[in-house]
């Protein structure tokens, strides 16, 4: 296993959750960061809904964050690494822990002042597609006040993660409530799931 992945896949596998406070390079979440801004600028993040096609709503009561999907076809070099360092994670995940993993999704987030997600599952009731959550964050001198805190709700304890640039989180997306606690400063990420179709 490249050593870039072993943070994240040892403490996955040691706590169900993994966590790699290094997971992306410092250009690459510059980058990321500016790109979103750029996107938010030009008015083309949407509002997040939850559900699927089937089931699909915006309730602000639950969310209020806004998105936009990447995709290689929108030609931006910072989507294009990104989801390449996602599939070279997903190579190195399938041979350690032979999961099968062949699609994925991803977003960026902007949750603005006073955003933020309640307590949920990422797998849908209706589709059990999503394996795995990996969220990254792109935040610069993030501090306790500024809210915005992942909370990742286990058997005995609860995970409270800050969304420090360059952070990946990585978890089972059937298994563990989560919660975006209310944020007192704008917040970006990118969230995304690793499918089995
Ligand atoms: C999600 C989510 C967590 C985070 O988008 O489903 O739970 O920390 N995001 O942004
Ligand atoms: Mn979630």
């Amino acid at each position: 296993m490249p050593d870039v992945f072993d943070t994240l896949i040892n403490s996955y596998i040691s706590h169900n959750t993994g966590i790699d406070p290094f997971f992306l390079s410092e250009e690459l979440a510059n980058g990321l960061r500016l790109h979103i801004i750029t996107l938010q600028h030009v008015g083309l993040l949407t509002a997040a809904g939850i559900g699927n096609k089937e089931n699909k709503g915006i309730h602000e009561e639950i969310r209020n964050d806004r998105i936009y999907w990447l995709d290689k076809s929108n030609h931006n070099s910072f989507e294009q690494e990104f989801l390449q360092l996602a599939d070279e994670f997903i190579a190195c995940l399938n041979q350690s822990c032979y999961t099968g993993i062949n699609a994925c999704e991803f977003h960026f987030a902007v949750y603005n002042n006073n955003s933020f997600y309640k307590r949920h599952l990422d797998q849908f009731r209706n589709n059990g597609h999503r394996k795995f959550s990996l969220i990254t964050y792109l935040n610069q001198d993030w501090t306790e006040a500024d809210g915005g805190q992942l909370h990742i709700y286990q058997d005995n304890h609860t995970e409270k993660i800050l969304p420090h640039s360059r952070t990946a989180v990585f978890f089972k997306s059937d298994e563990l409530e989560h919660e975006v606690m209310v944020t007192h400063r704008q917040r970006l990420s990118v969230t995304g799931w690793l499918k089995r179709v």
